[in-house]
């Protein structure tokens, strides 16, 4: 049997999946990393982790299986997005990575928007949030000048592992236009942009698709891995763009629900005929001359983490979910929202800050629970909302990631989106689609669709249950408020935490 390594570079763990020619997941290993957050609104990680997390998960997945390395054909990745990796004229990293739930850039993002304007969304068709890349070089180039006078290229997070599994530099497309910096319908760096703003072109590197045969891995990192010499290695994509390869979703009708640490709704765009207007983000997708948009929960899967960690550390993670039964809908008249690290869509808010409303001496730490899950839910119905005004219908949502694991959880997304929800054999979407990557890559399969239908399979279908959906609308009706009542208070507290 001939296999494939999926590489899904995350912000908690690094997870690689061996898949077989049948799509069958054969074997799995992870590793985490942490991650720094030396003041509010900061978030770095240090590439060396990255590099060191996937050796090790690697040697492990080797050591469980008994297989030759030869075996492996073809490995990909999946990586965490927007992360900005600097590298001084000897390939080495100058700083810790600055990654995507990093907030620190509302003054250079404005900067930006005030700059260009309109003009940037036209080339880049998104707005210039804090998470992205360009607002994070633009604040290095004026808080750390010492640093960016050294830079000679600047990579994305799975771009780096390549570039160490392999020894050459580029950058993927479907990430790239995660920087901001790319003209999206061109497929090419955008000249104005970074004249616009002083940085020189020569930083950005060569852009290649997910599926480019890079070439193989490197003596050096046969050695260190296990792996064999002859694996070809492709560029891989962006998570959600690989999550949604991974989850299937080909059609406009289908969208994706994924709950990572942040949590994202995508649509698959066959073009880029349709304008969002910077609402949702529009990216340039893992399949070749293919795009897809999304909006983004900062904190999805993370605020279920924050909570579990804070106030059950000892409970399993299924017992812990899984008691969220013993509440009901609303949680006895409990809401969360999961501003815990501001917000993306849709509120482009890095102030803002999460609340539990209305709580009560009668409710218990499963209503918190239970409170929780429908938030973060609850703010995904927020994102659905801004495509069903833009005249987009979704037929099924898949799920993918923590939110597919728990059939509890599952329901809730049924009964609050009002739509069937799809639950996959494997919920690994970006996993997944970075193994489906190099399946398609090696030619294994003729495009995506083929390889889809091959390694895709459906388990459950969740339906929503009328009741449920009646219930769950008036709760929402509450949720919806609490955004603006509640923006002008944590704004004056977190003020007061930075002062
Ligand atoms: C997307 C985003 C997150 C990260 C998570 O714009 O910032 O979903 O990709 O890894």
């Amino acid at each position: 049997m001939k296999y494939v390594i999926g590489v899904d570079l995350g912000t908690s763990a690094v997870k690689v999946l061996l898949v077989d020619q049948k799509g069958a997941v054969v074997a799995q290993a992870s590793e985490s990393y942490p991650l720094q957050q030396p003041q509010p609104g900061y978030s770095e990680q240090n590439p060396e982790d990255w590099v060191i997390g996937t050796t090790t998960a690697i040697k492990k997945l080797l050591a469980s299986q008994a297989l030759v390395a030869s075996d492996i054909e073809g490995i990909s990745y999946s990586g965490q997005m927007h992360g900005l990796v600097l590298l001084d004229q000897n390939q080495q990293v100058l700083r810790p990575a600055i990654l995507w739930n990093d907030t620190r850039t509302t003054k250079q993002s404005e900067e930006i928007m005030d700059k260009m304007g309109a003009r940037f969304v036209e080339i880049t068709r998104n707005r210039p949030l804090e998470g992205f890349t360009l607002p994070k070089i633009l604040w290095v180039q004026e808080n750390e000048p010492e640093i960016f006078a050294q830079v000679a290229s600047f990579v994305l997070p799975k771009d780096y592992v390549r570039y160490r599994m392999t020894g050459k530099i580029n950058m993927e497309l479907s990430d790239a236009a995660g920087t901001v910096m790319l003209d999206v319908a061109k497929k090419e760096w955008s000249q104005e942009i970074c004249d616009a703003f002083a940085i020189p072109s020569s930083i950005c590197p060569p852009l290649i698709e997910a599926t480019t045969n890079v070439g193989t891995i490197s003596a050096e990192f046969a050695v260190e891995s296990g792996l064999d010499r002859k694996t070809q290695v492709f560029g891989g994509g962006a998570d959600n763009a690989c999550g949604a390869i991974g989850a299937g979703i080909l059609k406009p009708d289908q969208a994706m629900c994924s709950i990572g640490t942040s949590g994202v709704i995508l649509a698959y765009e066959p073009d880029t005929s349709v304008d969002y207007h910077g609402q949702v983000h529009f990216f340039n997708h893992a399949i070749p001359d293919r795009f897809y948009s999304m909006g983004v929960t900062l904190a999805a899967g993370y605020s279920l983490s924050w909570f579990k960690k804070t106030f059950a550390p000892d409970t399993s993670f299924d017992d812990f979910v899984g008691s969220a039964a013993q509440s009901t809908i609303g949680a006895h008249g409990l809401l969360f929202t999961p501003y815990i690290v501001g917000e993306r869509t849709p509120y482009a808010d890095a102030k803002i800050r999460g609340s539990f409303i209305g709580i009560d001496g009668k409710q218990e730490r499963a209503d918190f629970i239970r409170a929780v899950l429908e938030g973060i839910v609850f703010s995904f119905k927020d994102i659905l909302n801004i495509y069903e005004a833009n005249g987009k219908e979704f037929k099924e949502l898949v799920s993918i990631g923590g939110g597919a694991k728990s059939p509890l959880w599952l329901q809730i997304q049924a009964d609050i989106f009002n739509k069937d929800i799809v639950r996959l054999e494997s919920e690994q979407g970006p996993g997944m689609g970075a193994a489906m990557i190099a399946a398609v890559g090696l030619g294994w399969f003729e495009n995506f669709r083929d390889c889809a239908s091959q390694f895709i399979k459906v388990k459950t279908v969740y339906h929503p249950i009328a009741a449920n959906v009646a219930r769950y609308r008036e709760y929402y009706q509450v949720y919806h408020q609490v955004y603006t009542q509640t923006q002008p208070l944590t704004k004056q507290l977190l003020d007061l935490e930075t002062k």
